[in-house]
């Protein structure tokens, strides 16, 4: 259960915080008209490097915002412009396998939604499931799989951010979807697309677990994501999301995962994304609605 009192002082403390910095306070406006919240996963931290004028904002310095215990993320929002784009990145995310409750993990979903954000891009690393996909390239999300068992809206009913029961029917927006495979073939980007399918971990899946998730439809497997969507649908966020496929799990031939090489071709499909985003961002900016 999310104790919007604490998510409110956040916001309150990100919003004040970013009206100092120079630059700040056109930004804060820019963020809230015409701005995207981005969720950098696994690895994937580096397209924050590109961000112009970056105010950095370190989780730390937001009084109840969960810190994240994983050291391949950095916890702090990074807000400026991606290529033209105002963005607000969340860079680093929490996990239920930390231990956090599912209210921590969309803590940051929660701050940046309050804050005026309408969109939102997730981004995680993922496994590949699907036996056509390979281990580097990058999968747009077409929808998701909660196999976590939890979810973030259980727990008395406040009704602050959005219904009792959110509607997930088209929970990664098809409008976003399809600017996204037309930026990726305008780059001459491969994008795969497919379901994602989010676990608690921290262990990775055994050989007969990769062959029940297939079954069940899935393209793709993580820990993270699948509640901050729930999340942010709930307050009526528009939502995009990006698998980075990491490794490729094949139940018949499971090769070993190991966390190095995770983070290292998740970084590379990263550089993909990154490249994706650029393209993309322009599209993006059009299509904002003024506010
Ligand atoms: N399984 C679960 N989570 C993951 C994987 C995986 O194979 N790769 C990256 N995150």
């Amino acid at each position: 259960m999310q104790n919007p009192a604490k998510v409110q002082n956040c916001a309150a403390l990100l919003a004040q915080a970013l009206e100092r910095a120079p630059g700040g306070p056109s930004l804060l406006g820019a963020l809230q008209s015409r701005g995207i919240a981005l969720i950098l996963g696994t690895g994937l931290g580096g397209v924050a490097d590109a961000v112009c004028e970056p105010v950095k904002v370190p989780f730390g310095e937001l009084p109840g915002f969960p810190l994240s215990t994983v050291q391949s993320h950095a916890g702090r929002f990074v807000a400026g412009y991606l290529h033209g784009l105002p963005v607000l990145i969340q860079q680093g995310r929490n996990h239920l396998y930390e231990g956090y409750s599912p209210a921590m993990v969309v803590f940051g979903v929660r701050v940046m939604g309050l804050l005026g954000l309408r969109t939102l891009i997730v981004t995680n690393a993922a496994g590949a499931l699907n036996p056509l996909f390979e281990a580097g390239e990058v999968m747009l999300m077409s929808d998701q799989i909660n196999w976590t068992g939890a979810s973030p809206l259980t727990g008395p009913d406040d009704g602050v951010f959005g219904p009792r029961f959110p509607d997930m029917s088209a929970a990664y927006d098809r409008e976003l979807r399809a600017m996204a495979r037309r930026a990726a073939l305008r780059a001459g980007l491969r994008l795969q697309e497919g379901v994602y399918l989010g676990v608690t971990g921290p262990q990775l899946e055994t050989p007969a677990e990769t062959r029940a998730f297939r079954l069940l439809g899935a393209d793709a497997v993580g820990m993270s994501t699948v509640l901050e969507v729930i999340a942010a649908r709930q307050m009526g966020m528009r939502v995009l999301g990006f698998s980075c496929l990491s490794n490729k799990n094949l139940p018949d031939c499971m090769a070993e995962a190991p966390l190095d090489a995770i983070l290292s071709v998740a970084a590379e499909a990263g550089k993909t994304l990154a490249r994706l985003l650029e393209t993309l961002a322009p599209d993006l900016l059009r299509e904002a609605p003024a506010r």
